[in-house]
């Protein structure tokens, strides 16, 4: 029989991060204070993350230790397996290997809890007592409840309208973590009471419930702020995954020619990848491929430019890949990569050249995850039928090339909760959606007043 499913065991988990910060070519460029133009220290940033997460954030460390305490938590659902695709490589009659990581059977049903276990842990020991964040999808509200429990963290969720009332289960299952849960725009903040009184009917963004939980951390008491994505401290959270599955591809015997994941704000991509780019840096040849949805084209047509994280401009200036901080992306259903920018150290290595990114539309990567639950089993989330739908095209591109090339990509969160986005495409009501250059080019007028990061 061939070998299906590398398992590690428990002891072979790794004990430390990778910061990848510690080996880019390209130093990362600082956040920037949006009133000077000048660098912020990390003091700025106190009032909405604890201190001792704000060290990791500007560390260049390459190695961080995991906490005890914190492994102890990801030993729940950790190593996760790393899986070769044969029925999908059948399927497609493709000489390429399929590897997936998968990322879906954590608690919470995606790769997030990776980066709230940490996060969580590290707010308690610095005495915080509560937490606020957002969620587009739900995924990264749900882990988060579920980290929360483990630490008897108190948490308040707001939830991307359209994802609020597309997703219900998610909110159900936060509320089983304990986790309260309202949709965003709420009335619960000064910023969303003004959104909703101008855009009363919007599907709302990641943007602006970024905006609403912050701004509820940094006017409640002992209270902070957590983001799922983007931060350098969560992307390196995330490194656990392509840790494993270096140490599991070695015991397939393999290296991957190519290496995938979706994009969001960019946590489950860079966990992934960055072990691998770290290879890639000192010579190894493998191709890095970031997929983002064709509605949301933060990376293959935004520019490189400094921009807020945040709708309400309430973040410092970051240096990424964006389509503008106001920018309202169509309500596709893979919610959780429905955002404005993308991790600035994702956007600094595709602006190196190490990261190719692509996009696929929302047709494509339905018709790519059905292929993958009929061939493999698992159903997966939205946002993850982005990297399987390059996973697909390049296996196909090796048969065409009669190659035989070895593909791995992260199964970051299975679709259980998200069948309704599986019930529009099968009923045909799923629509294309093509986003005007225009659009894109209004959105950007914001930030012409502001400075613009080196691109050389
Ligand atoms: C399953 C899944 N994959 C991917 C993403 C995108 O986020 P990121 O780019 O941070 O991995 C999300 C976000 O909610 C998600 O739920």
């Amino acid at each position: 029989m061939k070998p299906k499913i590398a398992f590690l065991k428990e002891e072979e988990i790794p004990r430390q991060w990778y910061n990848v910060q510690a080996d880019m070519p390209t130093p990362m460029q600082p956040p920037l204070n949006p009133a000077t133009g000048e660098p912020i220290g990390p003091d700025a940033l106190a009032p909405v993350f604890p201190m001792n997460l704000i060290e990791q954030e500007v560390s260049t460390e390459r190695w961080i230790d995991i906490p005890e305490e914190v492994l102890e938590k990801l030993l729940i659902w950790r190593p996760t397996p790393l899986i070769r695709a044969y029925g999908l490589e059948r399927h497609l009659q493709t000489p390429a290997k399929i590897y997936y990581k998968n990322e879906s059977v954590s608690p919470a049903g995606s790769h997030k809890p990776n980066t709230a276990i940490a996060q969580v842990y590290y707010n308690k020991v610095f005495g915080i007592k509560r937490m606020t964040t957002e969620t587009g999808a739900g995924q990264w509200g749900s882990a988060l409840s579920f980290a929360c429990s483990l630490f008897g963290m108190p948490l308040k969720v707001y939830m991307v309208r359209i994802s609020f009332d597309q997703k219900p289960y998610r909110k159900f299952l936060m509320n089983s973590w304990g986790g309260e849960c309202v949709p965003s725009p709420s009335p619960d903040t000064n910023f969303g009471r003004k959104v909703l009184a101008e855009m009363p009917d919007t599907p709302g963004s990641l943007g602006i419930a970024i905006s609403e939980a912050i701004e509820d951390a940094v006017t409640s008491e002992n209270t902070r702020y957590s983001l799922g994505s983007v931060l350098n401290h969560v992307l390196m959270h995330q490194t656990i995954v392509g840790l494993e599955a270096q140490k599991q591809l070695q015991m397939f015997g393999d290296y991957p020619d190519i290496v995938i994941g979706c994009v969001g704000g960019g946590s489950n991509f860079a966990g992934l990848s960055f072990p691998f780019i770290r290879d890639k840096i000192y010579g190894k040849e493998v191709k890095v491929l970031a997929i983002e949805p064709t509605a949301c084209p933060t990376m293959t047509r935004g520019p490189f430019l400094y921009d807020f994280g945040d709708t309400a401009a309430t973040t410092p200036l970051l240096p990424m890949y964006t389509l503008g901080h106001t920018f309202i992306p169509a309500p596709v259903h893979a919610g959780g990569l429905r955002y404005h920018g993308c991790a600035p150290l994702v956007s600094q290595l595709v602006l190196d050249n190490l990261i190719e990114p692509r996009a696929y539309t929302q047709l494509q990567t339905y018709e790519a995850g059905v292929t993958f639950a009929r061939t493999e089993g698992i159903v997966p989330a939205p946002e993850t039928n982005h990297a399987i739908a390059a996973a697909i095209d390049e296996a196909k591109k090796a048969k065409e090339e009669g190659r035989q090339k070895t593909i791995l990509f992260n199964l970051s969160g299975h679709g259980l909760l998200d069948l309704s986005g599986y019930d529009s495409y099968f009923s045909g009501k799923l629509a294309e959606y093509s986003l005007p250059e225009e659009e894109i080019q209004n959105a950007l007028t914001v930030l012409a007043p502001y400075p613009k990061p080196k691109t050389k």
